[in-house]
């Protein structure tokens, strides 16, 4: 099922997301749900907060960037080694049409549970590292623009809120 996706500004998405406890049929249904969901906006990454669900999950499909990789569900994911800098232009799909340059770890390690329960560990460089820094902020309340100058984030927040009164009008 497609859900609805939050857009910025929206309290939800500033929210701290809970702990996934057991992986079970209604957490393979919601991953499921999300991969659909960020299929249908063509994004590349979506956590469970900006569908208005706080629990610890993201799903990631950099396959267009990066070939080798498959698609990807993290439950619980945590960064447990982070090393060196990039910069990259980073967009999102609570934020559309917006993109912003943000500073990230060249390298991370995360840990986390896959849709079988097992415990994993990705070590992530290049846009991976970025996509996967990006989805895990949503878990914590923290989205990009979070990440830029304050002047930078009131003009997203005015663009935002008329592409937010268009939409509301037609
Ligand atoms: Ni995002």
């Amino acid at each position: 099922m497609v859900h609805e996706i939050l857009l910025w500004p929206d309290e939800r998405l500033a929210e701290n997301a809970a702990p996934v406890a057991q992986v079970d049929e209604e957490l393979r249904t919601l991953v499921a749900d999300m991969f659909e969901t960020m299929y249908a906006a063509e994004g590349v990454g979506l956590a469970a907060t900006q569908i208005g669900i706080l629990k610890r999950v993201v799903v990631l499909d950099v396959s267009a960037k990066c070939p080798e990789l498959k698609p990807l569900a993290l439950i619980n994911p945590r960064v447990v080694h982070q090393k060196g800098n990039q910069l990259f232009e980073e967009g999102c799909l609570s934020l559309p049409g917006e993109f912003e340059t943000v500073e990230r770890s060249a390298c991370v390690h995360v840990e986390f549970v896959d849709e079988q329960g097992n415990p994993q560990v990705l070590q992530c460089e290049g846009f991976l590292a970025v996509a996967v820094q990006h989805e895990i902020d949503h878990l914590d309340g923290i989205v990009f623009v979070d990440r830029v100058s304050s002047l930078k984030r009131e003009l997203v927040r005015k663009r935002m809120k008329r592409l937010k009164s268009n939409a509301k009008n037609t």
